[in-house]
């Protein structure tokens, strides 16, 4: 028996923003962001729009690709930072716009580790016969929480949803192992106060230095490179499966360099390693499952292949899951 993705479904605000149009009131260039960090563009959530919304879109898709529809759920874990409200919980405004009532619906705060943890989260639920069929969501939308005049920053984040449909079922296909880790020592490597994506959108915050995300960049990336490294190896161990063995690595779109060194130390040629950053930008808990939704579009990922997801992010907090597809 195992806990299987079935079907994904992502969506996006309606705004993409160039580099070129940053260049406009930033120090900054396209040539810059892109070659220290492999972005293009990214969305941008409006005053207007939800992100909930955007999360239910994602929601939906994946649903009817699933052929099964809200009324089928046994629970929805979304992995997200930007809810609207401190609470109710961003699960729960998801669970109303899809008309599942009843059925537990719940947040895992991990930042850009966020689907990593909520995958592992309904595997282990499944594996103790608590649910059958899950609706996993990454969910953010941190370009709300930039300090826009932080180059250094405000530069990285785009929002976004992506979604899967779990279902435990006989058979060999399905997540093998899971590895998650964190450490709150290091929590002020990424960090931001208490404040929602709401307020920003609705500008009653001006996001400067004190209310803005703040980030030690060059720090950030050695650890992320090491901890993504070895979470990669010690999944794989667990799983009992060779790293050459892996057929793609669907990893969290933080910054082309990282994604490439982690790959390098692993031994991973570029052909097995899945990058969308250069449209989307870090989209923190949506960029796993975004990138998982369009690595099926494009034909990367094959019944029984060896797909490995890994992330770090806020927190600290990294992980890995390892999935016979
Ligand atoms: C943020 C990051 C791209 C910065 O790259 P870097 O090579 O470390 O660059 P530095 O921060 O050392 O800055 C180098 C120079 O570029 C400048 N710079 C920073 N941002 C810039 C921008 N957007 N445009 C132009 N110049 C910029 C800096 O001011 C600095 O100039 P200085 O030396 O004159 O002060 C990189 O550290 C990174 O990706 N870290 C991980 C961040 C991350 O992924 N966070 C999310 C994890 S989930």
């Amino acid at each position: 028996m195992g806990s299987r993705i079935v079907a994904t479904g992502r969506a996006l605000p309606r705004t993409s923003v160039t580099n070129h149009e940053l260049e406009r009131f930033m120090e900054t260039s396209d040539e810059w962001i892109r070659s220290r960090t492999g972005i293009g563009c990214r969305y941008t959530l409006r005053s207007g729009e939800e992100l909930a919304e955007i999360a239910t879109e994602a929601s939906r898709s994946a649903l009817s690709r699933a052929g099964m529809t809200a009324a089928d759920l046994d629970a929805i874990i979304v992995g997200t930072v930007s809810s609207e409200f401190a609470f109710p919980s961003f699960a729960c405004q998801v669970q109303t716009r899809l008309g599942a009532d009843s059925i537990p619906a719940y947040d895992v705060a991990a930042a850009c580790s966020g689907f990593i943890y909520a995958l592992s989260v309904a595997d282990a639920h499944m594996r103790a016969g608590d649910f059958k069929k899950v609706l996993l969501v990454g969910a953010d939308a941190l370009s709300t929480f930039v300090d826009w005049s932080d180059r250094r920053t405000s530069v990285l984040f785009g929002d976004g949803a992506g979604a899967a449909v779990m279902v435990f079922e006989p058979g060999s296909r399905g997540v093998l192992a899971s590895l998650l880790h964190s450490s709150g020592k290091h929590w002020d490597l990424l960090s931001l106060r208490a404040t929602g994506v709401r307020a920003t959108l609705d500008s009653e915050i001006r996001r400067d230095g004190t209310d803005a995300i703040k980030m030690k960049g060059p720090e950030l990336f050695k650890i992320a490179v090491k901890s993504m490294e070895e979470v990669s190896r010690r999944v794989a161990e667990r799983a009992g499966i060779k790293l050459e063995d892996v057929s793609l690595v669907v990893g969290h779109q933080a910054n082309q360099r990282i994604i490439s060194a982690v790959a390098d130390r692993l031994g991973l040629p570029a052909e097995k390693v899945f990058m969308n950053i250069e449209r989307y930008g870090n989209t923190s808990a949506g960029s796993v499952p975004i990138a998982l939704d369009e690595a099926l579009e494009q034909g990367r990922i094959h019944d029984n292949d060896l797909v490995m997801l890994n992330a770090c992010g806020g927190g600290l907090t990294w992980g890995a899951n390892l999935l016979r597809w």
